[in-house]
Protein backbone atom coordinates (compact mmCIF):
# COMPACT_ATOMS: atom_id res chain seq x y z
CA UNK A 1 0.00 0.00 0.00
CA UNK A 2 0.95 3.63 -1.04
CA UNK A 3 -0.08 6.22 1.60
CA UNK A 4 0.31 9.50 0.52
CA UNK A 5 0.16 12.78 2.92
CA UNK A 6 -1.27 16.17 2.11
CA UNK A 7 -3.31 14.70 -0.45
CA UNK A 8 -5.71 17.15 -0.75
CA UNK A 9 -3.11 19.55 -2.31
CA UNK A 10 -1.97 20.48 -6.11
CA UNK A 11 0.47 17.83 -6.80
CA UNK A 12 -2.33 15.43 -4.85
CA UNK A 13 -4.68 16.12 -7.58
CA UNK A 14 -1.78 14.13 -9.84
CA UNK A 15 -1.64 11.09 -7.82
CA UNK A 16 -5.06 10.91 -7.29
CA UNK A 17 -5.17 10.78 -11.48
CA UNK A 18 -1.83 8.56 -12.06
CA UNK A 19 -1.80 6.01 -9.18
CA UNK A 20 -3.69 2.91 -8.75
CA UNK A 21 -5.95 4.18 -6.37
CA UNK A 22 -7.23 0.08 -5.45
CA UNK A 23 -3.33 0.28 -3.66
CA UNK A 24 -3.24 4.35 -2.77
CA UNK A 25 -4.18 5.66 0.97
CA UNK A 26 -4.81 9.61 0.60
CA UNK A 27 -4.68 11.48 3.82
CA UNK A 28 -4.70 15.34 4.70
CA UNK A 29 -5.32 17.18 7.47
CA UNK A 30 -7.13 16.67 10.01
CA UNK A 31 -7.15 13.00 9.61
CA UNK A 32 -3.27 12.62 9.32
CA UNK A 33 -2.08 15.92 10.28
CA UNK A 34 1.74 15.40 10.15
CA UNK A 35 2.47 17.61 13.33
CA UNK A 36 0.81 15.41 15.83
CA UNK A 37 3.08 12.39 15.87
CA UNK A 38 0.49 9.85 17.33
CA UNK A 39 -2.22 10.61 14.20
CA UNK A 40 0.88 9.86 12.08
CA UNK A 41 1.78 6.52 14.17
CA UNK A 42 -1.75 5.59 14.14
CA UNK A 43 -2.36 5.60 10.78
CA UNK A 44 0.86 3.87 10.03
CA UNK A 45 -0.48 0.91 12.15
CA UNK A 46 -3.57 0.73 10.43
CA UNK A 47 -2.04 1.12 7.07
CA UNK A 48 1.11 -0.57 6.95
CA UNK A 49 2.20 0.90 4.19
CA UNK A 50 5.21 0.21 2.34
CA UNK A 51 6.12 3.82 0.59
CA UNK A 52 4.76 6.85 1.65
CA UNK A 53 4.60 9.75 -0.54
CA UNK A 54 4.92 12.90 1.80
CA UNK A 55 3.34 15.85 0.26
CA UNK A 56 2.14 17.49 3.32
CA UNK A 57 3.47 21.05 3.70
CA UNK A 58 3.10 24.84 4.31
CA UNK A 59 3.48 26.03 0.80
CA UNK A 60 2.84 29.46 0.93
CA UNK A 61 6.37 31.13 0.81
CA UNK A 62 5.57 34.41 1.95
CA UNK A 63 3.16 33.45 4.74
CA UNK A 64 5.97 31.05 5.95
CA UNK A 65 8.16 34.41 6.81
CA UNK A 66 5.41 35.33 9.46
CA UNK A 67 4.02 31.98 10.43
CA UNK A 68 7.24 30.49 11.09
CA UNK A 69 6.68 28.31 13.96
CA UNK A 70 4.23 27.00 11.80
CA UNK A 71 6.05 26.06 8.84
CA UNK A 72 9.04 24.75 10.93
CA UNK A 73 6.75 22.73 12.58
CA UNK A 74 4.85 20.81 9.52
CA UNK A 75 7.44 21.31 6.71
CA UNK A 76 10.70 20.04 9.23
CA UNK A 77 9.01 18.47 12.39
CA UNK A 78 6.19 16.54 10.35
CA UNK A 79 8.65 15.48 7.79
CA UNK A 80 9.99 13.99 11.12
CA UNK A 81 7.33 12.38 12.60
CA UNK A 82 6.69 10.64 8.87
CA UNK A 83 10.86 9.51 9.00
CA UNK A 84 10.22 8.18 11.88
CA UNK A 85 6.94 6.09 11.59
CA UNK A 86 8.57 4.93 8.08
CA UNK A 87 12.10 3.50 9.62
CA UNK A 88 10.23 1.77 12.66
CA UNK A 89 8.35 -0.48 9.45
CA UNK A 90 10.83 0.01 6.71
CA UNK A 91 9.17 2.05 4.67
CA UNK A 92 10.31 3.82 1.50
CA UNK A 93 9.36 7.33 1.83
CA UNK A 94 9.65 9.89 -1.37
CA UNK A 95 10.07 13.65 0.08
CA UNK A 96 9.31 16.57 -2.40
CA UNK A 97 11.66 19.59 -1.58
CA UNK A 98 12.08 22.49 -3.56
CA UNK A 99 14.48 24.36 -5.83
CA UNK A 100 13.94 27.16 -3.03
CA UNK A 101 17.07 25.78 -1.50
CA UNK A 102 19.26 27.53 -4.19
CA UNK A 103 18.72 30.80 -3.88
CA UNK A 104 22.04 32.39 -5.67
CA UNK A 105 23.16 33.90 -8.29
CA UNK A 106 24.54 30.94 -9.72
CA UNK A 107 25.24 31.68 -13.21
CA UNK A 108 24.72 27.36 -14.41
CA UNK A 109 21.84 25.86 -13.53
CA UNK A 110 22.06 23.91 -9.98
CA UNK A 111 22.29 20.14 -10.02
CA UNK A 112 22.59 17.73 -7.09
CA UNK A 113 25.93 18.38 -6.13
CA UNK A 114 25.79 21.99 -5.33
CA UNK A 115 25.48 22.91 -1.98
CA UNK A 116 21.86 24.38 -1.29
CA UNK A 117 21.85 27.61 0.60
CA UNK A 118 18.19 28.28 1.47
CA UNK A 119 17.22 32.41 1.53
CA UNK A 120 13.63 31.75 3.24
CA UNK A 121 11.90 30.41 6.20
CA UNK A 122 9.83 28.19 3.72
CA UNK A 123 13.06 26.78 1.77
CA UNK A 124 14.80 26.81 5.38
CA UNK A 125 12.39 24.88 6.45
CA UNK A 126 11.82 22.04 4.06
CA UNK A 127 15.71 21.92 3.90
CA UNK A 128 15.71 20.79 7.46
CA UNK A 129 13.18 18.39 6.31
CA UNK A 130 15.76 16.65 4.11
CA UNK A 131 17.97 16.57 6.25
CA UNK A 132 15.87 14.47 8.84
CA UNK A 133 14.72 11.93 5.77
CA UNK A 134 19.11 11.92 5.13
CA UNK A 135 20.00 11.16 8.66
CA UNK A 136 17.26 8.90 9.62
CA UNK A 137 16.09 6.70 6.50
CA UNK A 138 18.50 4.68 4.00
CA UNK A 139 15.26 4.12 1.40
CA UNK A 140 14.46 7.91 0.31
CA UNK A 141 14.24 9.18 -2.96
CA UNK A 142 14.08 13.32 -2.19
CA UNK A 143 12.80 15.14 -5.33
CA UNK A 144 13.27 18.94 -5.57
CA UNK A 145 10.74 20.31 -7.77
CA UNK A 146 10.88 23.83 -9.86
CA UNK A 147 8.51 26.39 -10.07
CA UNK A 148 4.94 23.84 -9.93
CA UNK A 149 2.73 24.66 -12.54
CA UNK A 150 -0.59 22.95 -12.16
CA UNK A 151 -4.43 22.83 -10.79
CA UNK A 152 -6.15 23.60 -14.20
CA UNK A 153 -9.43 25.53 -13.56
CA UNK A 154 -8.50 26.13 -9.68
CA UNK A 155 -4.87 27.19 -10.83
CA UNK A 156 -4.03 30.23 -8.33
CA UNK A 157 -0.81 30.17 -9.11
CA UNK A 158 1.20 32.14 -12.31
CA UNK A 159 -0.15 30.27 -14.99
CA UNK A 160 -3.51 30.60 -14.02
CA UNK A 161 -3.08 34.31 -13.09
CA UNK A 162 -1.70 35.02 -16.55
CA UNK A 163 -4.46 33.38 -17.96
CA UNK A 164 -6.75 35.60 -16.55
CA UNK A 165 -4.88 38.81 -16.79
CA UNK A 166 -4.49 38.10 -20.82
CA UNK A 167 -8.59 37.91 -20.91
CA UNK A 168 -8.54 41.36 -19.28
CA UNK A 169 -5.47 43.32 -20.11
CA UNK A 170 -3.97 44.78 -22.93
CA UNK A 171 -0.61 45.02 -21.42
CA UNK A 172 0.70 42.86 -18.69
CA UNK A 173 3.61 43.05 -15.99
CA UNK A 174 6.09 40.01 -15.53
CA UNK A 175 9.38 39.87 -13.61
CA UNK A 176 12.57 39.65 -15.87
CA UNK A 177 15.64 39.54 -13.44
CA UNK A 178 14.89 36.06 -11.64
CA UNK A 179 15.44 33.31 -13.20
CA UNK A 180 14.03 29.55 -12.26
CA UNK A 181 12.82 25.94 -13.62
CA UNK A 182 9.33 24.98 -13.94
CA UNK A 183 7.86 21.66 -12.96
CA UNK A 184 4.55 20.70 -14.06
CA UNK A 185 2.66 18.60 -11.16
CA UNK A 186 1.88 15.84 -13.26
CA UNK A 187 5.49 15.36 -14.51
CA UNK A 188 6.34 14.94 -11.20
CA UNK A 189 4.15 12.59 -10.17
CA UNK A 190 4.79 10.64 -13.45
CA UNK A 191 8.78 10.63 -12.10
CA UNK A 192 7.83 9.62 -8.48
CA UNK A 193 5.82 6.77 -10.10
CA UNK A 194 8.93 6.30 -12.25
CA UNK A 195 11.34 6.50 -9.34
CA UNK A 196 9.66 4.53 -6.80
CA UNK A 197 11.16 1.01 -7.26
CA UNK A 198 14.21 1.26 -8.72
CA UNK A 199 15.99 1.26 -5.21
CA UNK A 200 18.21 4.14 -6.65
CA UNK A 201 17.66 5.99 -3.35
CA UNK A 202 18.87 9.37 -3.12
CA UNK A 203 18.49 12.87 -3.73
CA UNK A 204 16.94 14.69 -7.30
CA UNK A 205 16.06 17.88 -9.45
CA UNK A 206 13.07 17.03 -11.63
CA UNK A 207 12.54 20.26 -13.40
CA UNK A 208 11.51 20.71 -17.31
CA UNK A 209 14.49 21.53 -19.60
CA UNK A 210 15.67 25.09 -19.57
CA UNK A 211 15.68 28.07 -17.20
CA UNK A 212 13.55 30.50 -17.43
CA UNK A 213 11.98 34.36 -16.03
CA UNK A 214 8.33 34.83 -15.51
CA UNK A 215 8.32 37.62 -18.38
CA UNK A 216 9.69 34.34 -20.11
CA UNK A 217 6.78 32.42 -19.15
CA UNK A 218 4.50 35.01 -19.88
CA UNK A 219 5.19 35.67 -23.27
CA UNK A 220 4.96 31.82 -23.99
CA UNK A 221 1.43 31.68 -22.49
CA UNK A 222 0.63 34.40 -24.74
CA UNK A 223 2.15 32.45 -28.05
CA UNK A 224 0.14 29.57 -26.56
CA UNK A 225 -3.31 30.62 -26.12
CA UNK A 226 -2.84 33.57 -28.81
CA UNK A 227 -3.50 37.36 -27.09
CA UNK A 228 -2.23 39.78 -28.06
CA UNK A 229 -1.03 41.92 -25.00
CA UNK A 230 2.19 43.46 -24.72
CA UNK A 231 4.30 42.04 -22.00
CA UNK A 232 6.45 44.02 -20.22
CA UNK A 233 9.32 43.12 -18.63
CA UNK A 234 9.82 44.85 -15.38
CA UNK A 235 12.22 43.99 -12.45
CA UNK A 236 11.51 42.55 -9.51
CA UNK A 237 11.59 45.49 -7.18
CA UNK A 238 7.97 45.93 -8.91
CA UNK A 239 6.41 43.51 -7.00
CA UNK A 240 7.89 43.26 -3.62
CA UNK A 241 7.27 40.07 -1.67
CA UNK A 242 7.85 39.30 2.01
CA UNK A 243 10.04 36.42 1.20
CA UNK A 244 13.59 37.25 -0.36
CA UNK A 245 13.20 35.00 -3.31
CA UNK A 246 17.40 34.46 -5.05
CA UNK A 247 18.57 35.59 -8.33
CA UNK A 248 18.68 31.82 -9.90
CA UNK A 249 16.59 28.88 -8.87
CA UNK A 250 17.52 27.24 -12.06
CA UNK A 251 17.72 23.72 -11.47
CA UNK A 252 19.37 20.81 -14.16
CA UNK A 253 18.13 17.04 -13.61
CA UNK A 254 21.99 16.05 -13.75
CA UNK A 255 21.49 12.96 -11.35
CA UNK A 256 18.67 11.56 -14.16
CA UNK A 257 20.61 12.58 -16.87
CA UNK A 258 23.70 10.27 -15.89
CA UNK A 259 21.33 7.51 -14.73
CA UNK A 260 19.59 8.15 -18.66
CA UNK A 261 16.10 8.10 -16.60
CA UNK A 262 15.74 12.49 -17.47
CA UNK A 263 11.91 11.81 -18.98
CA UNK A 264 11.51 15.55 -18.28
CA UNK A 265 10.40 17.29 -21.68
CA UNK A 266 11.42 21.26 -22.28
CA UNK A 267 9.71 23.80 -20.47
CA UNK A 268 7.73 25.56 -23.34
CA UNK A 269 6.15 21.84 -24.12
CA UNK A 270 5.26 21.31 -20.61
CA UNK A 271 3.80 24.47 -20.18
CA UNK A 272 1.49 23.40 -23.83
CA UNK A 273 0.89 20.30 -22.53
CA UNK A 274 -0.67 21.90 -19.30
CA UNK A 275 -2.80 24.56 -21.02
CA UNK A 276 -4.03 21.53 -23.39
CA UNK A 277 -4.95 19.74 -20.21
CA UNK A 278 -7.69 22.27 -19.49
CA UNK A 279 -10.21 24.43 -20.46
CA UNK A 280 -8.89 27.62 -20.25
CA UNK A 281 -10.99 30.59 -21.22
CA UNK A 282 -9.80 31.57 -24.42
CA UNK A 283 -7.98 35.08 -25.06
N1 LIG B 1 3.73 24.30 -5.10
C1 LIG B 1 4.99 24.52 -5.41
O1 LIG B 1 5.34 25.50 -6.11
C2 LIG B 1 6.06 23.57 -4.92
C3 LIG B 1 7.34 23.67 -5.45
C4 LIG B 1 8.32 22.78 -5.01
C5 LIG B 1 8.01 21.82 -4.06
N2 LIG B 1 6.75 21.77 -3.54
C6 LIG B 1 6.46 20.74 -2.53
O2 LIG B 1 5.59 19.79 -3.11
C7 LIG B 1 4.73 19.27 -2.11
C8 LIG B 1 3.28 19.35 -2.57
O3 LIG B 1 3.00 20.72 -2.86
P1 LIG B 1 1.58 21.22 -3.37
O4 LIG B 1 1.85 22.22 -4.43
O5 LIG B 1 0.69 20.07 -3.65
O6 LIG B 1 1.12 22.01 -2.06
P2 LIG B 1 -0.36 22.30 -1.55
O7 LIG B 1 -1.29 22.42 -2.70
O8 LIG B 1 -0.23 23.42 -0.59
O9 LIG B 1 -0.71 20.95 -0.79
C9 LIG B 1 -0.17 20.62 0.48
C10 LIG B 1 -1.23 19.88 1.25
O10 LIG B 1 -0.71 19.58 2.55
C11 LIG B 1 -1.74 19.91 3.50
N3 LIG B 1 -1.18 20.16 4.82
C12 LIG B 1 -0.75 21.32 5.38
N4 LIG B 1 -0.37 21.13 6.65
C13 LIG B 1 -0.56 19.79 6.90
C14 LIG B 1 -0.37 18.98 8.04
N5 LIG B 1 0.10 19.49 9.18
N6 LIG B 1 -0.66 17.68 7.94
C15 LIG B 1 -1.13 17.14 6.80
N7 LIG B 1 -1.36 17.86 5.69
C16 LIG B 1 -1.07 19.19 5.74
C17 LIG B 1 -2.36 21.16 2.91
O11 LIG B 1 -3.58 21.48 3.54
P3 LIG B 1 -4.00 23.05 3.62
O12 LIG B 1 -4.14 23.51 2.19
O13 LIG B 1 -5.27 23.01 4.39
O14 LIG B 1 -2.86 23.74 4.32
C18 LIG B 1 -2.51 20.72 1.46
O15 LIG B 1 -3.66 19.94 1.26
C19 LIG B 1 5.01 20.07 -0.83
O16 LIG B 1 5.82 19.31 0.01
C20 LIG B 1 5.75 21.29 -1.32
O17 LIG B 1 6.63 21.80 -0.34
C21 LIG B 1 5.76 22.60 -3.97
Amino acid sequence: MILVTGANGMVGSYVKQIFDLDNTYLTDIPEMDVTDPAKVQKIFDQIKPRTVVHLAAKTDVDKCETEIDDAYKTNALGTLHVVLACKKIGATLVYISTGGVFGGNQADPYTEFDEPNPPTVYSRSKYEGEKFVRANLHNHYILRAGWMIGGGEKDKKFVGKMVSLFSERDEILAVNDKIGTITYALHLVKMIKQLINTGLYGTYHVVSEGACSRFDIAQEIAKIIGSKAKIVPVGSDRFPLPAPRGISEAMRNYKLDLLELNTMPKWQEALREYLASWDYKRV
